[in-house]
Order: C-alpha cells, then structure tokens, then sequence
C-alpha cells in the first residue's frame, strides 16, 4: 500500500482539498499526508475539511508542518525531505507517492498509472506531461544541458523532466534518500535534481509515465518568475559536478501521444516584459564577471545594455556559456545570480525566435537534438 504526499504552501484551497479527496479514494491509497509551508490560509482549510475527507474515504488524511533539513534557502525540499522521514518512520507503507497540490488536472490516473509501473517491478516512476515549447526552459537549456555535458554516457541527459514534482519511490529509494546527506541537504528547488540524480547514481530502475492531459497549473509572467527556480537548479547541477555515475540503469519511457492545441498553441512567459529585463540592472562587477566569457559572448551580452541582442546566443554559444559557469559561477553571490539569469533569459529568447516560432513539432525535436548534441559534444572531449 501507499503514501501519498502533497507539499504545499499558498494555493488556491478548493483545488488542494480536491487533490486529497482523490488521493484518499483511491483502492492503493492507505495514507495521504499533507506537507505545509507555514500555517496560512491554505493549510487551514486542509485542517478544516480533512476530518471528513478521511471519514468519508476510511483513509487517515495527515496534516504536518515540513521541518528544516537541509542546509539551502527552506523551500520544497525541505518539505519533500521532511515527507521522506515521515513515510519511514511513520508507516510501513511499501511506496511513496508525490504530486503538486495546485493541479487542477490532478486524478485518480496518476495514482494507477505509476502503482501499475511499481508492480511490473520499478523503483522510481516519474510522470511526465506534453509541455508547451516555451515552457520548461530551466529544464531544457540548464538540467537536461547539464546532464548531457556533465554524464553524457549515462541515462541522466535521457531522462524527460528530471525536475518533475510527480513521481513514487520505493521503500528502498527513500532510505537511500534519507541517507544520502546532499539529498538532504538540498532545501531549495535543487531537490528534484538532487533526487534524480541520486536514484540513477545509486541504480535503481526508472519508469516515466506519460499523462496526456498535461499539468494544467498557474501561467508564468516575464522569466523573472523562475529566477529563484533557475539560480538554485543550476546551483544544485554545479554542485555535483565532479561525481561518478554508472551507465547502466534500466530506463524506460512510455510513448507520448498527439498533443492537444491547448499546449501546442500556448506561450508559456510574456516575451515583451522579459526582453526588457536585458538591458535592467547591470553593475560594473557584473561587466567585469563577462571578461572570463569568450568573445562573442562577453561582446553580445554587453551589448544588451543599450539594446535586446541575443540571436548569437544559439547552441554553441550556450555551450560554452555553461562551460563556463560551471567552472566559475559563485552561488550566493548577487552578481553572478544576476548574471547567471541574463545569460539564460538571453538564450531562451534566442530559441524563442528562431525556434520556437516555427511551431510546436520543429521546437520539441530542435530541443531533444540539441541536448544529443552536447552529449555527443561531451563524448569527444572538450
Ligand atoms: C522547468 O523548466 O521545468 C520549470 O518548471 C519552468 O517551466
């Protein structure tokens, strides 16, 4: 039997109480347990209602503050990682279950869909959903890049949303997790790449999951939006650079179907507000940070002070960005997140207009040839 756990901080409340209805009806379900942020507004309509949803279901609905693990900014690992504990010491349930609070696409399917993957034998199973082309960009253009350069013969760069907050592990997978202390460490948003990483590292088999309806959730504005997002995920990558990863993990992917219009036709940032961005909010330091860039780059990025310029920021270019920000990029440090962040936003406009413009099928297969690229670029040597 199973947890299943949803971490959540401000969400819209009739959509998180749904999710726990569903969650407790379901027959693989023996306990849902909710992890909050702080006590707010969400988690006391949780507290309010889950009596009766745990009546109705004959299924304990848990309600937990997430306690402070790690060593990062508090924010979803701590809460994932506080869920881990709880799921050890708390249950003998066989299998945990994660999933966002705020999906209002949320259903029973998704508990079925990774149960059957778990009894055919798999220890993590991660659903993935169709994305718009504009979405996604962290875990294109920094996780799947990172991955390619950093362990291009190993599963990692395969792997479809390594950042995906949906996904069950087994027993054995969360013991490993727990005792892994940069698992645990890992507060911020760098847990979804920690917990990818750390379960291909150790070997245990992979099953992704496809769910055809996508994850309908709130829209993004400009890019700022992610700048956390962004700055802690490439952090977390730049901190395993370094280790060892065997090749051979059982991987397998479900095939993905049509995609519906509603994702293909949906832009997934404000474009105007985020091209503005490039010329905010520069410092002499972070002109200074540029001299280690190769030319092109540090010239192109200077430019943006007076005007948007991004079309040399293509594959290439952002290989050796990255290059270089792995070796150099200082976490904590205000300029270089700032830096970091104009880089990226320069490279996402960059695939925007010259790719994503072409329409849905030419950006997705542009994308997946783009990370085969590095990792060829990365097979070869540097
Ligand atoms: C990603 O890149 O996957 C983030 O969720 C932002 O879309």
């Amino acid at each position: 039997m199973s947890l299943v756990v949803f971490p959540f901080k401000t969400e819209d409340p009739e959509v998180v109480v749904a999710n726990l209805r569903v969650a407790a009806e379901h027959p693989s379900v023996s306990r849902v347990l909710a992890v909050g942020f702080e006590v707010e507004s969400t988690y006391q309509a949780v507290e309010s209602e889950r009596d009766d949803m745990a009546r109705a279901a004959s299924t304990p609905i848990d309600l937990v503050l997430q306690e402070r693990v790690g060593t990062k900014r508090s924010g979803k690992g701590d809460g994932m990682n506080t869920a881990l504990r709880y799921f050890l010491d708390e249950t003998d349930s066989e299998r945990i279950h994660f999933y966002d609070a705020d999906i209002t696409s949320f259903g029973s399917d998704w508990i079925s869909q990774a149960e059957r993957a778990a009894d055919l034998g798999y220890e993590v199973v991660k659903h993935f959903f169709p994305r718009s082309s504009t979405d996604a960009m962290i875990t294109w253009m920094i996780t799947r890049a990172g991955f390619a350069l950093l362990w291009p013969r190993t599963e990692l760069p395969r792997i479809e949303q390594p950042l995906g907050g949906e996904l069950l592990f087994t027993r054995p997978v969360v013991e490993a997790l727990v005792a892994d202390e940069r698992v645990q460490a890992q507060s911020d948003w760098g847990i979804d790449t920690l917990y990818t990483f750390s379960t291909v590292q150790a070997g245990f088999s992979l099953y992704e999951t496809y769910v055809s309806q996508g994850k309908a959730h709130a829209l993004y504005g400009g890019l700022t939006d992610l700048r956390t997002m962004l700055v802690e995920c490439f952090s977390a990558i730049q901190g395993l650079a370094g280790e060892v990863v065997g090749e051979n993990v059982t991987h397998q992917v479900e095939a993905a179907e049509a995609v519906p219009p509603s994702i293909t036709e949906k832009i997934g940032y404000n474009l105007e507000v985020t091209l503005g961005l490039l010329s905010q909010n520069w410092t002499e330091r972070q002109e200074h940070l540029l001299d280690g860039f190769p030319d092109p780059i540090r010239r192109g990025m200077l430019a943006n002070r007076d005007a948007a310029t991004f079309l040399f920021m293509d594959e290439e270019a952002w290989h050796l960005t990255y290059r270089r920000l792995l070796e150099s990029f200082v976490p904590g440090d205000a300029d270089w997140d700032e830096l970091l962040f104009r880089l990226w936003i320069t490279r996402v406009i960059n695939y925007t207009a010259t790719r994503a413009l072409r329409g849905y099928e030419h950006a997705q297969s542009y994308l997946a040839s783009m990370v085969d690229g590095y990792v060829h670029a990365a097979q070869s040597g540097p």
